[in-house]
């Protein structure tokens, strides 16, 4: 006899399950998030059912699994394959995000168009636009379309897994999973239920097939993935996409990635005629040349390149009450410890002050690296003093008011080089790994500025490494 379908709770933040509602999620904290779900009858794991759905598999010994399956597919745009991990893996299923707008179809668009061309039948499924406008986009982005790109709007996901069958694409691209509904599930198209149980058949299609999987997720307007964040641990790899709106930058980074690192970022520009790659990003979020107040460079290792960027910070004497803290790119808390470092440790009093960051060009790196530069820009806000050079700092500020050192400095310096800047202030360990390498520093030590010779032949640079222990030393330094 049939089963009857059951009800459960599910968080939207979280994913944990109830049986019952209840106001906050006692697993994540947050409040009304729990919504309904019904979830359709389990059907009876039969000799049948497991024939069917082949996952009657035996356990093997891990030395004999074979690999050879495992050759990434190229999308043809290396900033995709470098977040990616050096390419599609076949099989595997990427979710990415981002605000309506951003550019998600054209990024995919391009990408869809390139693998068509190169191993065979791609499917491009969208459910909010028509055939017209992907042809109309695709004419604008590719120079010629392939024969082998199929487009399909519809939002029906069995007919949708009937297409694949008939076309066996290579590659396959569901545009938005929002808009997609599965009739075996009664819930509108975008809820949770409908989310899952067409994820669950995209899922299932990808792995046994090996056909890699690209499903776009519009995210709320806080920025949250909201309902496919409940299939974020069902796909392999999420990916979001990111930009300011009325700026041509596009940053794209992996949040997870079972076959590769998340440290890396892909770049690109929006322009007329789709995404144009930005393999040189390190410089491109810079747009002034000289050094202002309130204005301090840094740097980040992303991956295997440093990315420059401004920090800019305003200090104002605060009208009345408390006095705000505003932080646009790095986190609210980073800040208030910041300010209470440099209030402790370098006698700077900011309590009848409002105090605002932002990182410049939408980087949201997430770094610790950026202490020290956020540091320095209020500080030159408040003491109204700017760099009498063309600087970059880096450093993560402790507790103790000491500077903690950060991974890969020397190819921040190198970098800073080939940028034409004049001094980087990193943290007294790292200026001491750099100067190994050959490099001459200067170690700011109790207000003293002490040179310290290169066990290697110097390397004619122009650049002046300047090394501190503490916050108070790293400002001694950028206003000498
Ligand atoms: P789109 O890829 O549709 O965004 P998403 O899928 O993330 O919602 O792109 C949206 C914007 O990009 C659109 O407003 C127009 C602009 N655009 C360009 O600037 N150049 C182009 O070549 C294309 C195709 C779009
Ligand atoms: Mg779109």
């Amino acid at each position: 006899m049939a089963k009857k379908a059951k009800t459960v709770f599910i968080c939207t933040e979280c994913g944990n399950e109830y049986t019952a509602w209840q106001g906050q999620c006692s697993y994540c904290g947050s409040w009304n998030t729990i919504v309904e779900h019904k979830v359709a009858p389990a059907e009876e794991a039969t000799a049948d059912t497991r024939r069917r759905t082949g996952v009657a598999g035996r356990p093997v010994r891990l030395g004999e699994v074979g690999t050879h399956d495992y050759t990434r597919m190229d999308s043809g745009l290396s900033e995709l394959n470098r977040v990616l991990g050096g390419g599609i893996v076949p099989g595997s299923l990427t979710l990415i995000s981002g605000e309506p707008g951003i550019g998600k179809s054209t990024l995919i668009a391009q990408a869809a168009g390139r693998i068509a061309d190169k191993y065979g039948p791609v499917l491009y499924v969208s459910g909010e636009e028509s055939e017209e406008q992907v042809k109309l986009r695709a004419d604008r982005v590719l120079g010629s379309i392939s024969d082998s790109l199929y487009i399909y709007p519809e939002t029906n996901i069995e007919n949708i897994m009937a297409a694949c069958d008939s076309i066996k694409p290579c590659f396959i691209i569901i545009d938005s999973i929002q808009t997609m509904y599965s009739q075996s599930a009664d819930s509108v198209a975008g809820s949770l239920t409908q989310i899952r149980e067409c994820s669950g058949q995209l899922i299932r299609y990808a792995k046994n097939r090996n056909v890699p999987v690209f499903i776009v997720a519009h995210v709320t307007k806080s920025g949250e993935l909201a309902g496919p964040k409940t299939i974020e641990h069902m796909v392999d790899t999420v990916l979001s996409f990111s930009g300011e709106r009325d700026r041509d930058l596009r940053i794209l980074r992996s949040f997870k990635n079972r076959f590769g690192t998340t440290d890396e970022i892909g770049a690109f520009r929006m322009t007329g005629e789709g995404m144009v790659e930005v393999p040189d990003i390190s410089g491109s979020l810079i747009e002034s040349q000289e050094s202002e107040e309130g204005s301090v460079v840094s740097a980040v290792y992303e991956g295997s390149r440093p990315v420059f960027f401004e920090i800019q910070a305003l200090v104002t004497r605060a009208n009345v009450g408390f006095a705000r803290r505003t932080a646009i790119g790095i986190s609210q808390n980073r800040l208030n410890m910041i300010l209470a470092v440099l209030e402790k440790k370098a006698g700077l009093s900011l309590l009848d002050h409002d105090v605002y960051v932002n990182v410049v060009g939408g980087m949201n790196t997430g770094s610790t690296s950026t202490d020290l530069a956020v540091a320095l820009a209020i500080y030159s806000s408040f003491k109204g003093k700017s760099s009498s050079r063309r600087l970059v700092a880096a450093g993560e500020v402790g507790l103790t008011g000491n500077l903690r050192s950060i991974p890969n400095a020397d190819k921040i310096v190198q970098e800073a080089v080939r940028l034409g800047y004049e001094a980087v202030i990193l943290p007294e360990r790292n200026a001491r790994q750099t100067a190994q390498s050959g490099r001459k520093i200067d170690v700011a030590d109790g207000g003293r500025s002490v040179s310290v010779t290169p066990s290697a032949p110097d390397v004619s640079d122009s650049i002046r490494v300047l090394g501190a222990a503490n916050i108070a030393d790293a400002i001694r330094a950028f206003a000498s």
